[in-house]
């Protein structure tokens, strides 16, 4: 595996707290959990922890993609079976994830006070030990998502070029927009033949957003679409040098804006599931 390094400048500044990214999209299938594991694996590389976590609450493909069953998963945590490191698995040596299991949205009926002390616990557990956290998310405006995605500092809407990715991109920003009050994210296209396609499908919908939206999409970079990522996923091998030189150049561009927000991560979480 080629180690693609990140600048260093860049990498500095995100030394004292953890960092939370999300990756969403409208439409299914566009390669958010490729991404996501493939972030990780390229933030890991260059020395950081990081932490994946299936933010699909219905279903769950991280672990498909990796080829590793967890016997425990966020269901047990927040059922109350297991503590928080009973459904923490390794990669590699502070490279983790957490598979999300079925079954969660029924238990989001539960009391304010033990959904708060759980997330509580998630927090105290993540930013004890990880540079970032990573959310894969499942396609489409479920509430769950757009809490996940407008709590993250690094908001990610992935599509592809296809005009019913692009069309259903646009639907998840819009009431991303409207009814989590998110203004900022980035726009990363994948699939691309080459990055001038990306560039223009970012422009199309940074118009859209701009005339009827007060979003402001940031544009993340384009990844190309390589013919043979489906023989990885199938050999449940999903880190790959191509990808992973294309997603090099968009987290370079997504540290190089990253703000800081004072209200952390959770709190925020918190408050938007319980609206
Ligand atoms: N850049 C790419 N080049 C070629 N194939 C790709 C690329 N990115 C993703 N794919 C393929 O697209 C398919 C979907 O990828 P993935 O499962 O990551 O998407 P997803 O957005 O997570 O899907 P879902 O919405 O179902 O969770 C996979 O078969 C993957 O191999
Ligand atoms: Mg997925």
């Amino acid at each position: 595996m080629e180690k693609q390094a990140l600048p260093l400048k860049i990498l500095e500044g995100k030394e004292r707290s953890t960092g939370y990214i999300s990756v969403a999209s409208g439409k299914g299938g566009v390669g958010k959990t490729i991404i996501t594991i493939n972030m990780g694996r390229i933030l890991y590389s260059n020395g950081k922890k990081v932490l994946l976590i299936d933010g699909d609450l219905g279903l769950s493909n991280i672990h498909l993609m990796l080829g590793i069953t967890p016997p425990k998963n966020l269901y047990h945590f927040f059922s109350g079976d297991v503590p928080i490191e009973d459904i923490v698995v390794p990669i590699e040596d502070g490279f983790d994830f957490i598979s999300s299991g079925s079954g969660i949205r029924e238990l989001v009926n539960m009391s304010f006070g033990k959904l708060k002390t759980l997330l509580l616990r998630l927090q105290e557990f993540a930013e004890g030990r990880y540079d970032w956290v990573i959310f894969d998310t499942p396609p489409g405006i479920h509430s769950d998502t757009l809490a996940i995605v407008s709590s993250s500092q690094i908001p990610i809407v992935i599509t592809t070029p296809e005009p019913t990715a692009i069309a259903d991109a646009y639907g998840l920003v819009k009431v991303m927009n409207s009814s989590e009050g998110l203004k900022e994210f980035f726009l990363a296209v994948n699939k691309v033949s080459n990055e001038y396609e990306g560039k223009k499908v970012y422009e199309s919908i940074k118009v859209v957003c701009e005339r009827y939206t007060t979003a402001e999409p940031k544009y993340a970079g384009s990844i190309k679409y390589y013919p043979n990522l489906i023989k990885r996923i199938i050999s449940q091998n999903p880190f790959d040098n191509n990808l992973i030189k294309d997603l090099t150049q968009i987290l370079t561009r997504l540290y190089l804006v990253q703000r800081t927000s004072k209200e952390s991560f959770w709190e925020k979480l918190l408050s938007k599931l319980r609206k």
